[in-house]
């Protein structure tokens, strides 16, 4: 009997270990995603400056992160778990920072949003959420907006995730498959 309690104890213990795992994304009572903590300590799937779009000259410095879990998945498997979170974080650039003579480096935020596969438009299906410095909570950006049409169009084949910017994630999976 002390022997059988163990055991469910241990089973107990280790499901919720499995679901410490992998957390996801939280919600609140009107569906707006919960800000997590600490994304400064995610992993960094890529670097881009001044990445124009449309052409339209933009001059920031971008860093994408993937929240832990997922990136340890994507390595593993070359695919995306749902509840996987993207967050893209938009700074000013600035120059000639002592010792610097020349080049840029990060400046302030001026914007941050989230990509996550939460499936709430079906299977698959990714969402953009928008949100504030010292928000807690971002909104669900609607499906009407230019996000979803440039995303859908010129990333990924089954995610809509721009993974020809992200090298270090590719890599990191083909360093997995080859065993390395
Ligand atoms: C015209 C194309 C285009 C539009 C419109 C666009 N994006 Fe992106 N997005 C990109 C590209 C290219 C990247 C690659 C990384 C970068 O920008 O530094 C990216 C990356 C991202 C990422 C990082 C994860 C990923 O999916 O690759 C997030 C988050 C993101 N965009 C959010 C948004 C949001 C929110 C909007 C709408 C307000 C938006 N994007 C509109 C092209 C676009």
């Amino acid at each position: 009997m002390k022997r059988l309690m163990l055991t469910a104890a241990g089973l107990v213990a280790g499901a919720s270990l499995a679901a410490a795992a992998f957390a996801g994304p939280s919600y609140d009572a009107e569906g707006r995603i919960v800000i997590p903590q600490n994304m400064d300590r995610w992993p960094t799937v890529g670097t881009t400056y001044a990445l124009s779009y449309e052409g339209d000259g933009g001059v920031t410095l971008n860093t994408v992160r993937l929240d832990p879990e997922s990136y340890d998945a994507f390595v593993s498997t070359g695919k995306f778990p749902v509840g996987a979170i993207f967050q893209l974080e938009v700074r000013r650039p600035v120059e000639e920072i002592a010792p610097a003579k020349g080049g840029k480096t990060q400046g302030e935020v001026i914007g941050r949003s989230l990509h996550v596969k939460d499936e709430k438009a079906g299977p698959g299906a990714w969402t953009f959420y928008n949100f504030g410095a010292s928000s807690t909570v971002g909104n669900a950006i609607p499906r009407s907006q230019a996000c979803y049409s440039c995303h859908d169009q010129h990333a990924g084949t089954t995610d809509t995730v721009f993974m020809q910017y992200y090298p270090t994630l590719t890599e990191a999976h083909a360093r997995k498959v080859a065993g390395k």
